[in-house]
């Protein structure tokens, strides 16, 4: 090892992960350590696990798996496995992988650098876990390196339940932010140009519901003042939730983007039920056409699960016969995880997993023809893109997304760079990008 005060951050699953390692290197480099690129150059390795799925636990495990002989090459490197997965298995992962330094749990990344400290002088290993459901997130610094685009973490936690899902068991119940410490970074991050903020939470229709006198609707309006944010996201809504003050302030906003993540997970009443979802396809339609005609244009996307169990051939059709009505932009779909623990691992009727995946590519296939087809009505038609910068394939090809979440593609025309609204008019529409000419930049 070259080097004693270097660290590298693995991240997996969602966008609250990453917001979460932000905010970890940002404490690391408070104490004056560097990050690197390379596992090798590595003083310190974090990994941020994510364990809504069993297919990212595995992958997840291949890698602590593989840092085994980085620390018989070196054991002075420091070892640490943080967030969902380190919550759930807990002291379990050094039987499992005694090469572990550390395990720090969702709710206690805060703790970073008094764990690692407390490694340094010990050399034992350490868990650090809140209770999942006592636990509340302490303010964190926010990162300092600011991009064009950052993630805001707005709450933490779930309180739905759903019955397939492990997130309520291993970030907790939901708690809010206060709405000032979230204007102020806000207000910060502006300040140092930053265009974009990505607001995060399990349910952001939530926010505010453990706090005297604020709402999600109030927060989104207040963000829309400050100066310099040009747009405004958030992730993840849960239909339910979505009130009519958060359609009007978002139909209002001069900031707040067109678009829609509301995940349906499915198109079947029985398996709604059975997911504990709190809304039938007829209320999920009344919201969607109500979101439509506030904001024209807007776009739409869901998440779906496939194969929960006791789907039948006559569920799997009532999904694809509601994606076909629907019409939605874009759907992540999932094979259904069994995550034991949750109400759904243990009912009966698990669906074989061949089916699942004969379901899956049936649905994706549908989805994709209803994506290109949207697609195809921009042709010719002049986009706002703000620019993300080089796409990965080409320097001279250039990637950003309009206000309603379309990734736009095209061949860098000027000086435009990271932040900057350039227009674009669409030559190629594709099922997943659009690819076009710059117009001007603005
Ligand atoms: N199996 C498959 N997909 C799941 N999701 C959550 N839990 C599971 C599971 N056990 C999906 C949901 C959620 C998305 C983030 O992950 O669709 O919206
Ligand atoms: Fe999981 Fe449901 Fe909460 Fe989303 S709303 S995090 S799917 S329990």
């Amino acid at each position: 090892m070259k080097y004693n005060d270097t660290y590298k951050i693995l991240t997996y699953g969602c966008q609250m992960n990453e917001s979460d390692s932000a905010r970890m290197s940002m404490q690391l480099e408070s104490i004056g350590y560097k990050a690197v690129d390379s596992l090798t150059d590595a003083a310190i390795i974090l990994i941020n696990t994510c364990c809504v799925r069993e297919s990212a636990e595995n992958k997840i495990y291949g890698k602590i798996g593989e840092i085994k002989h980085l620390k018989q090459q070196n054991p002075s490197l420091i070892f640490g496995v943080v967030g969902c997965m380190a919550q759930k298995n807990g002291e379990q992962l050094f039987h499992r992988a005694p090469h572990i330094d550390f395990v720090l749990g969702t709710n206690k990344i805060h703790e970073l650098n008094n764990v690692i400290n407390e490694i340094k002088h010990s050399g034992h290993h350490l868990t650090d876990l809140a209770p999942a459901d006592g636990g509340v997130p302490q303010e964190v610094l926010p990162p300092s390196n600011n991009n064009f685009s950052v993630w805001v973490p707005i709450m933490y936690g779930c309180n739905n339940f759903c019955t397939y899902c492990i997130v309520p068991y291993v970030r907790g119940r939901e708690h809010s932010r206060s709405l000032q410490s979230i204007l102020t970074e806000v207000t910060n991050y502006a300040k140092n140009g930053v265009r974009e903020i990505t607001l995060l939470g399990q349910n952001v229709n939530s926010y505010g519901k453990d706090l005297p006198d604020t709402n999600f609707a109030k927060l989104l309006y207040e963000l829309d003042k400050i100066t310099g944010i040009e747009r405004i996201r958030y992730m993840t809504s849960h239909p339910r939730d979505l009130n009519d003050e958060v359609i009007n302030v978002i139909k209002n906003g001069r900031h707040i983007c067109t678009h829609f993540h509301l995940p349906v997970q499915h198109g079947s009443d029985r398996i709604l039920k059975a997911m504990n979802r709190g809304y039938t396809t007829t209320e999920y339609k009344t919201l969607i056409k109500k979101v439509r005609s506030a904001v024209p244009g807007c776009s739409l996307t869901t998440d779906i699960i496939v194969g929960f169990p006791g789907e039948t051939d006559e569920d799997f059709m009532s999904m694809l016969n509601f994606l076909r009505e629907i019409r939605y932009d874009a759907a992540y779909t999932f094979l259904y995880s069994q995550r034991s623990g949750t109400p759904a691992a243990a009912m009966a009727e698990q669906v074989p997993e061949n089916i699942k995946k004969k379901r899956l590519k049936q649905l994706m296939d549908l989805q994709n023809s209803i994506s290109l087809d949207i697609n195809k009505t921009f042709l010719g038609k002049t986009v706002d893109v703000m620019v993300e910068g080089p796409s990965r394939t080409d320097v001279q090809v250039y990637t950003g997304r309009t206000s309603n979440n379309k990734i736009i593609l095209w061949k860098k025309s000027g000086n435009e760079k990271p932040g900057d609204i350039v227009t674009i008019k669409i030559t190629h529409p594709q099922t997943w990008v659009l690819k076009g000419d710059a117009q001007y930049a603005k």
